[in-house]
């Protein structure tokens, strides 16, 4: 491996010429793969990501944020059109009208999620969402007051996690439950999961797992936890921010009871877009719920009455506070119609077929430098791999650094996780291919 900080100019050329002259084989076995892709045209629609001299980038980074659709800028401009031409009367005179605005949002939302209309709203943030959900969900009495979540879950939803923890006077030291994959492994195994639902049972008073962990990438078998949590008296939520967009779900036959996401990642909708929530139809008219109330959350027919006393819409819609934030979810609604026509269960499909690609040509090519710690069956995983390079700290991040510096878009995880996802909306087993290539070039010593 090459030191020094920076990738110098000379090394950065050897990349360039690298990529364009990829391993010959794996190079036409991507271009076959690329030409009986039925879902290769859906990358025309969207703005191929581009670096500083304007040249396009193999773009692997949807896991982080998804590319532009084409569609959005046109969907924006809408809103910014009957917003100067309409003023207040955009709320019901826009060509979508603002007041029902986030209700354009369920029926895509749903199809993704699994779940009915009346389950998902379009609102907030992920870690806000969170917030409220916990608020109506984790309920702590007696010695049922823990929570469980994963070992290096994601930061965010382990300090909110603790903050309510905190509110209710607990201290998470003691009701928060880590549980980390056994020593050598890097995904949790589904049987130690369950051992640890069924000991913690009593105790347990939330479950939180993600569908896809961000930092492995590990897909969770949520039909069969979901189940052990509800089982063991424990509320089922779900954090999908690397989920939703990625793999099908069935949140309502699986009975979660609430789900949060995002939408800037595989669903495209643009940096801090507009998030969203499930709420199980089984708590859609619950009153004995506390719930931090706002006026997009009461009765639709009398939400301009002003009423004083708040009176709840069933369903999920029932949990939002504020009205919708019309200009960051226009690009959800472009994304979520390009779902509509692609379908989930191509991309799925297509999404196997490309990720089982990059760990064929990784495993193949660079098994010595690379070790996924992503779980290798596809049934445990999404688009995203995570990769550990077999190489010095500071000079596994160099390999990074010179991968992003020959136009290839992943991201780096501290101390030493590399993230790579190849999404079938735009990625083509080119993109793979090449990025293999680079990748090759950049580990070298
Ligand atoms: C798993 C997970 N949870 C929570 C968040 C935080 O999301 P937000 O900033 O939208 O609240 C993220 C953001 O990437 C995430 O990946």
């Amino acid at each position: 491996m090459r030191h020094g900080a920076r990738t110098s100019r000379r090394e950065s050329a050897a990349i360039e010429r690298t990529l364009t002259a990829p391993n010959d084989r794996d190079a036409a076995r991507a271009a076959d793969l690329d030409a009986r892709d039925a879902l290769a045209p859906f990358a025309a629609e969207f703005h191929p990501a581009r670096g500083a001299s304007g040249r396009k980038l193999i773009y692997l980074c949807g896991h982080s944020l998804g590319l532009q659709a084409k569609s959005t800028e046109g969907y924006v401009a809408q809103e910014l059109a009957d917003w100067r031409r309409l003023g207040v009367l955009g709320h019901h005179q826009a060509a979508r009208p603002w007041i029902p605005y986030h209700e354009r949002a369920a029926p895509g939302l749903a199809a993704l999620a699994g779940a009915a209309e009346s389950e998902v709203v379009a609102m907030n943030s992920l870690t806000v969402n969170l917030h409220l959900m916990m608020v109506s969900f984790f309920r702590p009495q007696g010695v049922r007051s823990r929570v469980l979540i994963e070992k290096s879950a994601f930061p965010s939803d382990r300090y909110a996690i603790a903050s309510q923890l905190e509110f209710h006077g607990l201290d998470p030291a003691e009701h928060l439950v880590e549980i980390a994959p056994r020593p050598g492994e890097h995904a949790l195994r589904t049987e130690d999961l369950l051992a640890c639902i069924e000991r913690e049972g009593p105790r347990l008073a939330l479950v939180l797992l993600p569908g896809v962990q961000y930092l492995t990438g590990q897909l969770f078998d949520l039909a069969t936890l979901i189940a052990a949590a509800r089982a063991a008296g424990a509320v089922a939520g779900i954090d999908l921010a690397h989920a939703i967009g990625n793999v099908p779900l069935r949140l309502h036959d699986w009975d979660a009871d609430f789900a949060v996401w995002c939408s800037y990642k595989y669903l495209n909708a643009g940096p801090g877009a507009v998030g969203g929530c499930f709420v199980h139809e089984r708590h859609a008219r619950r009153r004995d719920l506390p719930r931090f109330a706002g006026w997009w959350g009461h009765c639709k027919a009398r939400r301009f009455d002003m009423d004083p006393d708040f009176s709840p819409i069933a369903g999920a819609e029932g949990w939002q506070v504020s009205n919708p934030p019309v200009l960051s979810a226009a690009p959800l609604l472009a994304s979520l119609e390009i779902f509509g026509r692609a379908g989930l269960g191509r991309l799925r499909e297509k999404s196997i077929a490309l990720t089982g690609f990059m760990q064929n040509l990784i495993e193949t090519r660079l098994a010595r430098t690379v070790e996924i710690i992503t779980p290798g069956r596809e049934a445990e995983r999404g688009c995203q791999l995570s990769l550990r390079l077999a190489l010095p700290q500071s000079t596994a991040k160099q390999c990074y650094e010179r991968l992003t510096a020959a136009g290839v878009i992943g991201d780096w995880r501290e101390p030493d996780t590399l993230r790579l996802a190849a999404v079938p909306l735009y990625n083509s087993f080119r993109d793979v291919a090449r990025a293999v290539d680079a990748l090759e070039q950049a580990a070298l010593p």
